[in-house]
């Protein structure tokens, strides 16, 4: 598991082994929109404020992934113990 910090909404959650971190989300009262829910479509988009993406989507082109700056919250999980996110 590992931690995610929501900046926006001041919340700091969870996201368990098997969990995904837009269910983590919702689970605390922050919604995201979502679609395919495969990290195909790019509607859960969340921006990367701090801490390594572990990108698991096919939606990011290689440079986004390299840049690490934007996370596909649907499937993606963290390499690092957190992850700040702009949510
Ligand atoms: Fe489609 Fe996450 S909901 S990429």
């Amino acid at each position: 598991s590992f931690e995610v910090a929501l900046a926006r909404s001041c919340l700091t959650i969870k996201v368990a082994a098997g969990q995904s971190i837009l269910e983590a989300m919702r689970e605390a009262g922050v919604d995201l929109p979502s679609s395919c829910e495969q990290g195909a479509c790019g509607t859960c988009l969340a921006t990367v404020i701090e801490g390594e993406p572990d990108h698991q989507d096919v939606y990011l082109s290689p440079s986004e992934r390299a840049s690490g700056t934007k996370i596909m919250t649907c499937v993606s999980r963290s390499k690092s113990a957190r992850l700040v996110l702009d949510a």
